[in-house]
């Protein structure tokens, strides 16, 4: 059986060792920066011993990174790897090459990026399972990943180096400024007086049922609201009003109406002329 290894015992590195190990996978050997950590791992999984992180390089046949990403470089550079075991890391935004030194020694190295948010261990353990893992890896290790993502009940899609950087601004902009935009709306209630958290458990119903539509409507016929329907008049209220209160707001508002234009001529709903005319009025003056 693969014997797998984790350098880096924090929320990824745990949830997906306690995952796996769950799924039949032996998790052998664990280091991290804190004795902490490591021990936390070690006693979520079956078998799992605590090493230094070069003993983890010795006693594992595929060896996770699961270190911040602006470590896995420097862990990658300082351990000595054997030609054949695996090594992989779980950023987002880094292709392989930051594992070159690994590669350099004969390693196989790949990415292996749960392609979701996680902010503990015990929500990453819930939240891995339905997920996507965006794989870069050449064969066999390839087929190992792709393998470990369907134990882990989710799916994989393969992307090259070349890809990772877009791939990883779309996740950011997918996840990260959604959080940012249900803050800017929050703070708009703070003109009519309810506080933050208020206003935040009313929109969240909206928000799940928007996520709920793109899910079983889909995009463009998912989309609502006044850019959909044509309602100049609308937008126009809402700008002048922003002005006033939140003159901050206006340019990200003009923006992400431009970007929804499109969609809703897609959705069938406006005309050309009534694109234009949105066009017009959502423009910087
Ligand atoms: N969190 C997410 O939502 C998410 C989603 C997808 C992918 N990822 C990726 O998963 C990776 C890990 O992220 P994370 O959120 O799990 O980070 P994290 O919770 O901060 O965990 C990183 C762990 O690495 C340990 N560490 C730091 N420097 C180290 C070193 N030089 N040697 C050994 N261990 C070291 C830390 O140690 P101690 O605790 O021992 O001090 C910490 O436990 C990153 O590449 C990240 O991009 C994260």
């Amino acid at each position: 059986m693969l014997k797998l290894g984790f350098i880096g015992a924090g929320t990824v590195g745990t949830a997906l060792a306690a995952r796996l190990n769950g799924r039949g996978y032996a998790v052998v050997a664990v280091s991290s920066r804190s004795r902490t950590s490591a021990q936390n791992l070690a006693q979520s999984v079956n078998g799992c011993r605590i090493f230094d992180s070069q003993g983890v390089a010795d006693n594992a046949e595929l060896i996770f990174i699961t270190t911040p990403d602006d470590a896995i470089a420097q862990v990658a550079s300082q351990l000595k790897w054997r030609p054949g075991q695996g090594v992989v890391h779980c950023s987002g935004a880094d292709s392989t090459a930051i594992l070159q030194p690994a590669k350099d020694s004969g390693a196989r190295v790949g990415v292996f990026h749960p392609l979701q948010t996680f902010a503990s261990v015990k929500q990453a353990m819930e939240n891995m399972p339905g997920s996507t893992f965006a794989l870069e890896a050449g064969e066999p290790l390839l087929k190992k990943l792709k393998d470990m993502a369907t134990a882990l009940g989710g799916h994989w899609v393969e992307l090259k180096a070349s890809d990772k950087v877009l791939y990883h601004a779309a996740a950011v902009i997918a996840c990260n400024y959604m959080v940012t935009l249900v803050k800017l709306a929050t703070d708009l209630w703070q003109t009519f007086d309810v506080p933050p958290q208020k206003a935040t458990q009313a929109l969240l119903p909206l928000l799940r049922g928007t996520i709920h539509n793109i899910d079983t409507v889909g995009i463009p016929q998912c989309l609502t609201g006044p850019i959909a329907r044509g309602d100049v008049g609308t937008i126009k209220k809402h700008l002048d009003a922003l002005e006033q209160a939140a003159p901050h707001l206006v340019s990200t508002y003009r923006e992400l109406g431009l970007q929804t234009i499109p969609i809703a001529v897609a959705k069938g709903r406006i005309d050309k002329n009534q694109a234009e005319e949105l066009r017009v009025i959502l423009q910087p003056a």
